[in-house]
């Protein structure tokens, strides 16, 4: 597939970086297949984050990303997952280079503006989670 899933994350939104992230992302190659603002419940939140519970930062992260609004999207490129984790940089803002995402608008390794899905297969299962078949066109 061509498709990554991505969220602007609670930090981003607060901090009135939503506009500015669509746009790089937009100017980036990216087309928006879907695309909402939602909020994810504490439960919601470990639920999408499974995958991180044994990891010492899961409870924070959940935390966080149940603290506030968020936007999700479904995001179509060629090569998507790869060319958007390149945009968006490293998890850690202060590791991520020049000119990415996560260098322009995060605040710190937990609270990094954004989240891009890590391989196809996951962008299928986490796009999903947040849209209808009859959401994704
Ligand atoms: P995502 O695109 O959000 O999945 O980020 P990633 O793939 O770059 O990082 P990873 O999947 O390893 O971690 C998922 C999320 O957990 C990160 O984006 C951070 O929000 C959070 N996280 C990762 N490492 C730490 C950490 O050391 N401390 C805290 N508080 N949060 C972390
Ligand atoms: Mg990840």
């Amino acid at each position: 597939s061509n498709r990554t899933f991505t969220m602007i994350k609670p930090d981003a939104m607060k901090n009135g970086h939503a506009g500015a992230i669509l746009d790089k992302i937009i100017k980036g190659g990216f087309r928006i297949v879907a695309l909402k603002q939602t909020h994810l419940s504490e439960v919601k939140a470990g639920q999408f984050y499974e995958v991180h519970k044994e990891r010492p930062f899961y409870g924070e992260l959940v935390e966080f990303m149940s603290s506030g609004v968020i936007i999700a999207a479904i995001l179509e490129k060629e090569n998507a997952v790869a060319d958007f984790r390149t945009l968006i940089g490293a998890t850690d803002p202060a590791k991520a280079d020049e000119g990415t995402i996560r260098k322009l608008f995060a605040t710190s390794v937990g609270e990094n503006a954004v989240h891009g899905s890590d391989s196809e297969e996951n962008a299928k299962i986490e796009g999903d989670f947040f849209f209808s078949g009859l959401e994704q066109f």
